[in-house]
């Protein structure tokens, strides 16, 4: 049997850790590095699939746990499937719901069989094991899903972080033979080990010997400061199989992808884009800009001038900041659409620097623009 996910190693940037590769899904190909739009309730918030398509996303991330909850999995099943549901034809990845379970959920209980909470919509109490996050997973069919695991707090105490990455590597095994459709979804290992080095080898020692068709590294971006994010990557990207796809969760902020490119990450999601936009604030090529300030009344100028997305080409910082200031639901999608584009195309600019092998240089060049170097 051919595996769903498999991964083609293109070129290797000669002066980091950066590569350059091709992620073959049952929904097409993207070529690595890649930005993934999170569509956390099947909808990449304000988005359509074809504006998302136009911009160059090969692939979307979605929520096991959100459409658990809502509308159900079995809905998602009846109407064909995750793609169909939401009427998108390329990549999908869901996220397995223990981050969620962590961080939007109630009362929590962890066991060695599972995770008991209280869901944040209705205080419900419920329970999700690695086989039901499989069952879920399996339902919804995306090409990519995630594992269920234990996200624990970065500072939390090494004897519990051990416990911990010995359970999520146990899960791991449970929902590998949990999987009920190897052939059309490939199901992705998450590294854990919070700041401990020795936790991390073990952790990535455990799932690759269960041999997953990628791996992601978790347990980053979650209050730590940048420095710790490249110290854990700078010993952990290494310990992956070189011929699989390696994913960095939840990270999505310019500097943040480019260095973890650097140490040899693929793929990336985050909310931020959209988090952000939904606020009145753009990222740009010469750094954020909040373009609900009252300086943008009269600035009839694109809100990047060296951007090319359809926004940036057809309105000024003047009308978006006036939408987003009369709460017109359009600002909001204008800003989430450059947003978006910005990190995809900054993917495009990565993918470049590893084919000219000058990815330092351009790091150098964007953290200056940016003002990174400024902090
Ligand atoms: N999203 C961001 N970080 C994590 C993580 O550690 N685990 C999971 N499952 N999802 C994440
Ligand atoms: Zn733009």
């Amino acid at each position: 049997m051919a595996p769903a996910i498999t991964y083609r190693l293109i070129k290797e940037e000669k002066h980091t850790g950066a590569r350059l590769g091709e992620v073959t899904t049952p929904h097409g190909s993207f070529l690595t590095p890649m930005f993934m739009p999170v569509g956390t309730l099947a909808s990449v918030k304000s988005m359509a699939p074809e504006e998302l398509k136009d911009m160059g996303a090969g692939i979307i991330l979605s929520n096991t746990y959100h459409l658990w909850l809502r509308p159900g999995e079995n809905i998602v099943k009846k109407a064909g499937g995750l793609h169909k549901f939401m009427n998108w034809d390329q990549g999908i990845l869901t996220d397995s719901g223990g981050f969620q379970v962590f961080s939007l959920a109630d009362t929590r209980n962890i066991t060695e069989e599972g995770v008991t909470f209280k869901n944040h919509l209705n205080g419900a109490k419920m329970f999700l094991s690695p086989e039901k996050a499989m069952q879920i997973e399996n339902d919804l069919g995306a090409d990519i899903m995630m594992s269920l695991d234990e996200c624990p707090p970065f500072f939390e105490s090494y004897d519990y972080v051990k416990k911990s990455v010995a359970r999520t590597s146990r899960w791991a095994e449970r929902g590998l033979k949990a999987h009920s459709r190897p052939e059309d979804q490939g199901l992705f290992g998450i590294v854990q080990g919070a700041g401990f080095q020795d936790l991390r080898t073990q952790s990535a020692k455990d799932l690759v010997s269960l041999d997953f068709p990628g791996y992601a590294i978790g347990g980053l971006s979650v209050g730590e400061s940048k420095a710790e994010m490249n110290r854990v990557l700078d010993f952990t990207t290494p310990l992956l199989p070189g011929n699989k796809p390696r994913y960095l969760m939840g990270v999505g902020s310019p500097d943040a992808l480019i260095d973890g490119v650097i140490r040899g990450i693929d793929m990336f999601d985050c909310v931020l884009p959209t988090r952000i936009g939904r606020n009145g604030t753009v990222m740009t090529s010469h750094g954020r800009l909040v373009v609900k300030n009252a300086k943008y009344a009269e600035d009839f100028t694109p809100l990047d001038d060296n951007c090319n997305c359809y926004v940036c080409r057809n309105y000024t910082r003047a009308y978006i900041r006036h939408l987003i200031k009369a709460d017109e639901m359009f600002g909001l999608h204008l800003a989430s659409y450059h947003n978006l584009y910005f990190l995809i195309h900054l993917m495009n600019q990565v993918r470049q620097a590893i084919m000219d092998d000058n990815l330092l240089e351009f790091r150098e060049s964007f953290f200056e623009a940016y003002g990174f170097n400024k902090e």
